[in-house]
């Protein structure tokens, strides 16, 4: 069974994380983007979630844009938020409305291929035998906070970015939701 937690899930891209959890039955309440055509925002219309456009131009600041998404996540009971695929960095009035309570995916072993959006690219790149996905608290330094889950990955000697990078992304599917559940039971209330 899935855990009823509110999720508010943060996303720029194509939306697969989102797709899997919702899929999975679970409490998506609130989805969150800086880019309102991106794919996981039309899949969030398509179901008819409640979507909230925070684009950089809309704000004078990233803080002011942070502010405004902690209080339109805050409006929605949110109790957990789930970066899925967001491409900006949180300011600190925001990790500090959520603490403990922000996951991220990235699609490497951290701390090796940290940062940026290019981690499955530099990994092929590096020639690594083994690479992942890795979900991990949410703190003030980029891809550095608590480790919950970590999946690992071979590299193939025919792989591609796009090879690569698919069955990556299968094991996101699988160790998010299960990074959601480790931290539903450990704190059952995660209401603030
Ligand atoms: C994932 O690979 C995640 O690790 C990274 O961005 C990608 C998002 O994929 N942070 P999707 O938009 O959920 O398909």
């Amino acid at each position: 069974m899935t855990s009823d937690v509110r999720l508010g899930v943060l996303a720029s891209g194509k939306g697969s994380n989102l797709r899997n959890l919702v899929q999975r039955n679970y409490n998506v309440v609130a989805v969150a983007t800086n880019r309102p055509s991106c794919g996981a925002a039309q899949f969030a219309r398509q179901f008819g979630l409640a979507l909230g456009g925070f684009s950089q131009r809309r704000f004078d600041s990233r803080e002011a844009r942070d502010l405004a998404m902690r209080d339109w996540l805050r409006e929605r009971g949110v109790e957990l938020v789930v970066n899925a695929g967001y491409d900006r960095i949180l300011s600190p009035c925001f990790t500090a409305a959520f603490p403990g309570r922000i996951v991220n995916v990235h699609p490497s072993l951290l701390p090796a291929f940290a940062g940026g959006m290019d981690a499955v690219e530099r990994a092929l790149a590096s020639g690594v035998r083994t690479t992942g996905c890795t979900v991990h608290l949410v703190t003030d330094d980029v891809d550095a906070g608590p480790i919950l889950l970590q999946a690992a990955v071979p590299v193939l000697s025919d792989d591609t970015v796009d090879t690569l990078r698919a069955r990556i992304h299968a094991e996101e599917h699988r160790i998010l939701p299960e990074a959601i559940e480790i931290l539903a039971q450990k704190s059952p209330s995660l209401r603030p």
